[in-house]
């Protein structure tokens, strides 16, 4: 059964940007958008694993610094009639910190 375990604090994440963590082999990407939304998805692009965390945020997706795949961040999904799906990880905000449901 999942729980949530407590990550980081918001304010360590970048706006526009992403943080990395780590929970056990899964490599996690934080996301943080223009409005302060928090997502977090693989750090795994679905087309050949590009590293999301280094590409480029924009609204609630982030292009793959690999081939620009563009990614939903809420569902994982490619978007823009590419084809595939990163997991995405269920999160909340308490007290300024970000706690993954895991
Ligand atoms: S690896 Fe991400 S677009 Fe190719």
């Amino acid at each position: 059964m999942a729980s949530w375990i407590k990550i980081i604090e918001v304010e360590h994440i970048p706006s526009m940007g992403s943080r990395v963590v780590h929970y056990g082999e899964i490599e996690i990407a934080i996301f943080k958008t223009r409005d302060g939304s928090i997502f977090a998805i693989n750090n795994e692009c679905p087309h050949k694993q590009g590293k999301l965390s280094e590409g480029l945020v924009h609204g609630t997706n982030v292009t793959c610094p690999m081939h620009n795949w563009d990614i939903d961040l809420k569902s994982g999904e490619a978007l823009s009639g590419d084809s595939g799906c990163t997991n995405v990880y269920e999160s909340k905000i308490e007290n300024d910190t970000v706690f993954l449901s895991l």
